[in-house]
């Protein structure tokens, strides 16, 4: 018997997004985005997200079954994104997929959308190895995990104690007058800036903090840093590099994110690292990960840009692993969880 139909449904932040997935096939997705309304903003309005979810939902479920070529009727499970997010955007998808499920009388499984961003890896590539490191880098979120199952056994081994990479570039964009988001912005001057011309500061790398926070990180002080740098040039009225700026600052932030990464790899004896999330688009992350991980020995996967970013293919590779896993479907009533924790890929049954 072919394994069954999962329909994904992902709605944590900015993306409404839809994809119907069969064991680790994806057969089709659609994704919606409301980033556009939020540039005159210069960060995301969360009651803005919330409807924008509700007009997208429809257009963007027919558009993946029409892609997957695949009608409602034939789908054997719903999976959703249970947090973390923002709340009023997870209340439209879940309650969504809700509905779905009860029309449908098909189980529903709501899932972790951080883990859903290593678990779409293996619809793009092979199955997952057995154990692995996984580097969720995004707006949101700058977290290593130890992976065993992906729908059963993750486990957190550190993250940022404040700012996201992704929102520490936001940050930095913001601060040399690049639009929102920065993040895209700065990598791209970063390209043709000189990395050593200023010496960045890496958070918890040093002394006590690196062996206390072995794998976690902090871009604060590296923000206040470049703040200071460029205030610099503004109070003496000269130009500030922004190019040199952008290359130093990005330098200092995947410095860290792939030395941490790796050595996670080297103390856990895993032999592959799995990235995932929006930030995994940067262009020296990218670079520096692949460099690092071929002189330890490590496998390197990192997904598609187009899969790194939130989208539904990502919430129904995590069902489907879920389903093959053997996991207990949802209970009807679970609610959205704005703090979801890691070591939480599906919600279960009982608590
Ligand atoms: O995963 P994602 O699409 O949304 C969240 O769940 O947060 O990540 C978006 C984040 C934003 O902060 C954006 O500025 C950043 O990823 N980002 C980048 C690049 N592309 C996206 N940051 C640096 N370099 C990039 N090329
Ligand atoms: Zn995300």
């Amino acid at each position: 018997m072919s394994e069954p139909l999962i329909l994904g449904i992902e709605s944590t932040c900015d993306e409404t997004g839809a994809a119907l997935v069969r064991g680790r096939e994806l057969l089709g997705d659609a994704v919606a985005t409301s980033m556009d309304a939020y540039a005159r903003f210069g960060g995301i309005v969360p009651e803005i997200a919330s409807r924008a979810h509700l007009e997208s939902f429809v257009p963007t479920l027919d558009s993946a079954l029409d892609r997957a070529g695949a009608d409602l009727s034939d789908v054997d499970a719903v999976a959703v994104c249970a947090g973390p997010g923002l709340i009023g955007s997870l209340t439209v998808g879940i309650s969504a997929a809700k509905a779905l499920a009860v029309a449908l009388d098909v189980p529903i499984y709501g899932v972790n959308h951080v883990v859903g961003h290593l678990a779409v890896d293996e619809l793009v590539d092979d199955p997952l190895p057995e154990r692995f490191i996984g580097l969720v880098v995004s707006g949101g979120h700058s977290t290593i995990v130890l992976v065993g199952d992906i729908a059963t056994d993750v486990v957190e081994l550190g993250g940022t104690l404040d700012d996201a990479a992704g929102e520490a570039f936001d940050k930095v964009g913001r601060l040399l007058g690049l639009p929102y988001p920065g993040g895209p912005h700065v990598d791209r001057l970063s390209r043709t800036g000189d990395r050593e011309a200023i010496r960045f500061p890496r958070g918890l790398t040093a002394g006590k903090d690196s062996v206390r926070h072995r794998y976690d990180f902090s871009f604060s002080g590296l923000k206040t840093a470049v703040a200071r740098y460029v205030e610099s040039f503004q109070e003496a009225g000269h130009e500030v590099p922004r190019a040199d700026v952008c290359a130093a600052f990005s330098e200092a932030v995947n410095d860290s994110l792939t030395a941490k990464a790796v050595r996670a790899c080297l103390d856990m004896e895993c032999g592959a690292l799995v990235v995932g999330g929006g930030y995994s688009a940067n262009s020296r992350l990218r670079a520096l990960a692949a460099e690092r991980c071929e002189a330890a020995g490590i496998a390197l996967r990192l997904p598609p840009l187009r899969y790194c970013t939130d989208n539904g293919a990502q919430i129904a590779a995590l069902g489907a692993a879920a389903v093959r896993a053997g996991a207990a479907p949802s209970p009807m009533d679970f609610a959205p969880d704005s703090g979801m924790p890691l070591n939480i890929p599906v919600v279960s049954t009982v608590g």
